[in-house]
Parts: C-alpha cells; structure tokens; sequence
C-alpha cells in the first residue's frame, strides 16, 4: 500500500485573474488529502472516497458506474470521481503503464468545491500515490505539471497551474502562467469560514470570461486584481519569513484582501453567505477578509491575529464552520510506502 497526503490551500490574492496569466498568490494549509493505492492484476480501477466534504459521506464506484449512490449534488460527484480518473491517466501515462489497475482511497478533511483546493489535492496525492506504486516517482516539478494537466482535462480547459503547484510544493507559491515559484513567506493568521456549500468552477470561471470579453471594463478589473497581486509580493518580499508578521504588513495585506473581495464580487464570483461570513470578519475586527477559491459558496479567508474574527464566524447565521487554518509547509507527502 502507497499512502500519500497534499494539502489544500486559500488564496491569499489572485484567483480568477490568474486564469488570464495575472499573477497570484495561493497558500497551502493544514487540511489534507490522503490517498492510498495498492495496484491491482486486472487492470481495473476501484475507488473508494470518505469524508470528501467535512459532513463526510462515502462514495464507491468503479470505472462503469455512471452515479454512485450517495447523498451529494450530482455535479459534485461527477468533478470528484472526473479528477480521479484523470489523475489514474496521468499516473499510467507518466509511468508508461496503460492498462495498470489499481484499488484507490481518498480520505479528505476538504470539503468539495468550497475554494480550499479540494481535487487539486486529490489529483496531486492520486498522481504521486499511483506513480510511486508502480515504481516510477515524479520529481515535484513535473508532478505539479501532470496534476495541472489532470485539472485541465477535467475543467474543460479553463485551470490555472496556482492550486495543482501550490498543493505540490506546500507553504507559499507565486503563479502567473507556466511561470511557478514557492514564496518564502512569514507565517499569517488566517481565519476561514465555511458555509458549507460549494460553487461550480467551470461555470464560474465561464461566468468571468464571459464577462472580460464584452465588457473592456470587466476586463480591467482582471488587470487590477494582478495589480493587487503586484502590490502584495512586494509586502511580502519586505518580509523576514523567520519573524512573526508584523501588525503594519498584516494590516497592509489585509486592506489588498478587501480590495479583492470587491473586485471579485464586481466580476460575479462571490455569493450572499460570503458576503455575509466578509462582512462579519470585518466587523469583529480582521484586517481583511475575501473569498477564496472559485467563489459562488464555500470559504472566506480573513486575516485576524486575535480569536475574535474565529468566535464572530462561529456565531453568523451563514457559516457552518470557522477554523484557523496555519500555513503547510510540506506539500505532497509520501505518509507509507509500499
Ligand atoms: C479555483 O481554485 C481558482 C480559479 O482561479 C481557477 C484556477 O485557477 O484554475 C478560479
């Protein structure tokens, strides 16, 4: 049995936008999928998937079922079993081994399509897991590649390479376009808040381009979030990533947070619950707060040092769960190997 885990991440700046080569900025945190392989003679595939959301639900099907039978939004399903497949193809291929079988497990403490980077974990730990299991490991460069191209397959085209490297690599990442680097960042204090639904990644990232291409002004508020972006790293370079962050970069990083929300609630990703979890970090005091991810339902992210902002998402009506989240450091990670 091959047993690997990769974190899930929030987006410190830069979703959407980096679809169209702007920069941005995902952090991977402390919340993992872990997948086991064992490589099975018949060439078939098994796969077998508890707790994909954090109400947990179990789902098992083979390669000719359409729909397994579980109480999850059909949508969601088909994303979650799509990015298992694609990753089974990516591993057969990178290994040069077609018809390889296999007997998969996915445990996840991420909830699906909520903007923490659920199937980029998935496909990462899948991709690493499987590759290991039949004897040929990836370097980390070309794992992010392959799970990318795995997000790729599956979202129609329309993936960025943030979340599939950041996953892979742990802590801090930069992506703008192809061009992917790991960030030496100090520790931040993130707060999430979820609302315990989810958001389509494909529609909403059609939703934006759609947009960007009739309206020029839709199209500028996808250069600004870059010019956001912009404006974070060069706070976050200023930095000693061995000292606590200060007060003034946590308040500078957390007024370019809201700016953010704004814009991506101006191109049509955010949601009610997430303005609503926004608003209430912001009153109890964050220094910032946005969505993360894809939007339309899902996470919030904000930066709040105190317990307050954690206690206020606790007691709002449209958050079903708040965590503080701390920065991974390790991406994939091989947690048994066969
Ligand atoms: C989804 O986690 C992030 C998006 O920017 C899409 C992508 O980068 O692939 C919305």
């Amino acid at each position: 049995m091959t047993v690997v885990s990769a974190p899930g991440k929030v987006y410190l700046f830069g979703e959407h936008a980096v679809v169209y080569g702007e920069p941005a900025v995902p952090c991977a945190i402390e919340k993992r999928a872990t997948v086991r392989v064992e490589p099975r003679d018949d060439g078939s595939v098994r796969v077998e998937a508890q707790d994909l959301t954090l109400n947990g639900f179990a789902v098992e099907y083979d390669e000719q079922d359409t729909q397994p039978d579980v109480d999850v939004p059909p949508s969601l399903i088909d994303a979650a079993t799509g990015y298992v497949d694609a990753a089974v193809e990516q591993a057969r291929e990178a290994a040069d081994a077609p018809d390889a079988g296999f007997d998969i497990s996915v445990d996840s403490e991420i909830p699906l399509g909520a903007g923490l980077g659920s199937s980029a974990a998935v496909v990462v730990a899948g991709i690493d897991a499987a590759t290991r299991a039949l004897g040929e490991p990836l370097d980390h460069r070309e794992l992010a590649e392959r799970a990318f191209q795995a997000e790729y397959t599956v979202q129609d085209g329309e993936a960025s390479r943030a979340d599939t490297f950041c996953s892979t690599m742990g802590g801090a990442v930069r992506v703008a376009g192809d061009d992917c680097r790991q960030l030496a960042t100090p520790e931040l204090p993130f707060v999430v808040g979820f609302d315990g639904g989810s958001g389509d990644t494909r529609q909403l990232v059609a939703g934006v381009r759609s947009l960007r291409d009739r309206y020029e002004f839709a199209a500028e508020t996808v250069e600004a979030i870059g010019d956001i972006v912009r404006r974070g790293e060069e706070l976050l370079a200023g930095a000693d990533p061995d000292e606590e962050a200060s007060a003034e970069l946590i308040g500078e990083l957390g007024e370019l947070m809201d700016i953010n929300h704004g814009l991506l609630s101006a191109l049509g990703v955010s949601a009610r619950s997430l303005d609503s979890m926004v608003w209430a970090a912001r009153e109890a005091g964050a220094d910032g707060a946005k969505l993360t991810g894809a939007g339309g339902g899902g996470c919030i992210v904000a930066l709040d040092a105190t317990s307050e902002t954690e206690t206020s998402l606790q007691y709002t009506p449209d958050c079903e769960q708040a965590f503080r989240a701390q920065l991974a450091t390790d991406g994939v990670r091989v947690e048994e190997s066969a």
